[in-house]
């Protein structure tokens, strides 16, 4: 081996490249969720409502073995697996092999791959892949957000009046008083629409591609918000927790919208229920 071609540890990989494998791979956990759909797959329950099934352990371990390959020293924090961490690496690989599982195990086709990746700690690019719709959204920081390609854009609503809103509820909705139901009625009354898809990934896509003004939720895993959150971002929308702060995707909080209304949306929030 020449000395050259000595490997340097964790040298800078391009955006392209990386954002060229988490596209692959998850094109491929996607088309294996929808070989599970058709063939049948086997439910586990975290509790009543919390499911798991096989295709969201077959979707994972298909990314992770399809980014390894290309990059084995990465770090992988995964929904099923939790962190892989045996390396020492600045690239974190955030996955939720099926964003939607509730809707995937009821045949409603809302559900997704999604796949982030953080360097240094900064979320970089995302991939978001709906295989019932053939939709693939993309961001890499600075470089904008694309579906299929195509460059999109957050919507330009002004008001809550005119906006179609989205929000998701949490596994332990039963369990706790920080359940959002209280937020879910004072927005009824304000926004134009309401909508609960049952995917928060692809919620946040939707909120870059101009479908939905907002979305907000409560208590969600980084696993849920580290691809959409570059892609909002790169759309031109704004990622909050309820005071305004900036978004971490480690701290359950979450509002995303077009910026416009997102005062508006924090207001409502914070607003003290009577
Ligand atoms: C869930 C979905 C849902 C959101 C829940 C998430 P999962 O993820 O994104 O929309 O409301 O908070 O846990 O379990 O389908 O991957
Ligand atoms: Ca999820
Ligand atoms: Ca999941």
């Amino acid at each position: 081996m020449l000395q050259s071609d000595v490997p340097i540890p964790h040298e800078p990989i391009s955006l392209d490249t990386l954002l060229e494998t988490a596209i692959d791979a998850s094109r491929e956990a996607g088309a294996l969720l929808l070989k599970y759909a058709g063939a049948g797959f086997h439910i586990e329950y975290k509790n009543p409502i919390n499911l798991v099934t096989d295709a969201d352990r077959a979707a994972e371990q298909c990314v992770i073995d399809r980014i390894k390959a290309h990059f084995p020293a990465h770090r992988f924090l995964a929904e099923e697996r939790g962190r892989l961490e045996e390396e020492q690496s600045p690239y974190l690989w955030i996955i939720d092999p099926l964003d939607g599982t509730t809707n995937f195990a009821h045949g409603y086709p809302a559900y997704c791959v999604s796949i982030g990746l953080e360097y240094e700690g900064r979320c970089v690019l995302g991939a978001i892949f709906d295989p019932s719709r053939n939709e693939l959204f993309t961001a890499i920081e600075h470089r904008g957000a694309q579906l299929n390609g195509r460059t999109i854009h957050v919507s330009d609503a002004m008001t809550l009046d005119s906006s179609l809103l989205v929000t998701g509820f949490a596994y332990d909705i039963r369990e706790t008083p920080r359940n959002n139901l209280d937020h879910f009625a004072k927005f009824a009354l304000k926004a134009q629409g309401l909508r609960r898809t049952g995917s928060a990934a692809l919620d946040l896509c939707y909120v870059a591609a101009g479908r939905f003004d907002g979305f907000w939720e409560v208590r969600l895993n980084p696993w849920d918000m580290a691809a959409g959150s570059v892609i909002v971002r790169e759309a031109g929308g704004r990622l909050t927790d309820f005071s305004g702060k900036d978004l971490s995707i480690y701290g359950q909080e979450l509002v995303a919208s077009n910026g416009q209304i997102h005062e508006a949306m924090l207001a409502v929030l914070n607003q003290e229920t009577p």
